[in-house]
């Protein structure tokens, strides 16, 4: 008999499309090799409350294609403090829970980090964000329907703008990375890209729509990442109106409408494949590990370099997004 028997299973930090399949394999997979699973609500805040409830195959019937998560999510500030930690090692130890499946981004991986170099419970993680920013994994669960979701918002917008002739700044989500705006802003053929991956981009925005701009068009999309050095869509639209006095310029967040909705099917795919490898990676007494998907193979990274090692964007796409914007 291994060691695991019984595993708790919680989603953390911003909720992502493709969470509940992750909880669907991750529940599947653990009664599949005779574990029980224990659910574990509100992120790290379930821990440190003992927030838990048993799941079985059928607590996670119907969920493959819903948004959100039935576990619910937080961001943990108690989980921060070696107290909040002590207390949640002691409902784990008091429930039985032998191991811990993490569904979330890079500041659920920290706690987690952090508590396996204090106490012997291994925690593995899956990546569930919609930036797609962790270090060790080519995609995370929520990123392709959230990058659907901008694109289908930016063509709609895009309508509108060239019924009026104007420049549309459109704000996507993100947090410090360029991966949605980089992506949605070549799927809907934006006319400058504003990420912050590189500096200065604002300075240099007039430049960059005039050199696509040579013919005369009809609209301007330019995406703007959230975590651009000048602060946002509506920071970097005042400071360039001067330049664009011929412009009739309009400002759209898209906010968290990107969280939401059905997953897609690669997200579907992919949560289903990393909850199913979460579960093999605590079966194989691994501890302290984030789950990715590279080049379409399951692979384990250490947390700390997950969390430590930074994914940059696709230079050569920043170069392609410019040459096709003419
Ligand atoms: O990390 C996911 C994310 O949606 C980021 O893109 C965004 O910056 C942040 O979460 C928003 O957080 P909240 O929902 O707490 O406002």
């Amino acid at each position: 008999m291994g060691k695991i028997k019984k595993i708790g299973v919680l989603t953390s930090g911003g909720d992502a499309p493709g969470m509940n399949a992750a909880i669907r394999a991750v529940t599947r997979t653990a009664i599949y090799n005779n574990l029980e699973v224990i659910g574990i609500r509100h992120g790290y805040q379930g821990l440190i409350n003992a927030n838990f409830k048993p799941l079985h195959a059928h607590s996670v019937s119907d969920i493959i294609q819903r948004g959100g998560t039935i576990l619910k999510t937080a961001r943990c500030e108690a989980f921060k403090t070696p107290e909040g930690r002590l207390s949640a090692y002691n409902n784990l130890k008091e429930a039985q829970i032998d191991g811990v499946v993490v569904i979330g981004g890079d500041g659920s991986f920290t706690g987690a980090r952090i508590f396996n170099e204090e106490y012997d419970i291994p925690f593995v993680g899956v990546p569930g964000t919609i930036d797609n920013d962790i270090y060790g994994t080519d995609y995370t669960i929520g990123y392709d329907t959230a990058l659907n979701t901008v694109v289908q918002a930016v063509d709609k917008i895009r309508d509108t703008a060239s019924a009026h002739n104007r420049m549309f700044f459109i704000e996507v989500m993100g947090a410090e990375a360029g991966f949605i705006a980089l992506y949605s802003g070549i799927a809907t053929g934006a006319e400058a890209i504003i990420i912050p991956e590189i500096k200065g981009q604002a300075r240099n925005l007039k430049e960059m729509i005039e050199s696509g701009n040579t013919r005369k068009k009809s609209s301007n999309i330019i995406i703007v990442a959230e975590g651009d050095e000048e602060g946002g869509a509506f920071a970097i639209a005042e400071k360039v109106k001067e330049d664009f006095k011929d412009y009739d310029i309009r400002v759209t967040v898209l906010g968290h409408l990107q969280r939401g909705g059905s997953p897609s099917a690669i997200d579907r795919v992919n949560a289903s494949r990393l909850g199913h490898a979460a579960v093999e990676a605590l079966l194989d007494d691994q501890k302290s590990v984030m789950v990715g998907l590279i080049h379409d193979e399951i692979s384990l990274v250490p947390f700390a370099k997950a969390v430590k090692l930074h994914k940059n964007v696709n230079m050569a796409l920043v170069e392609i997004a410019r040459i096709l914007s003419v």
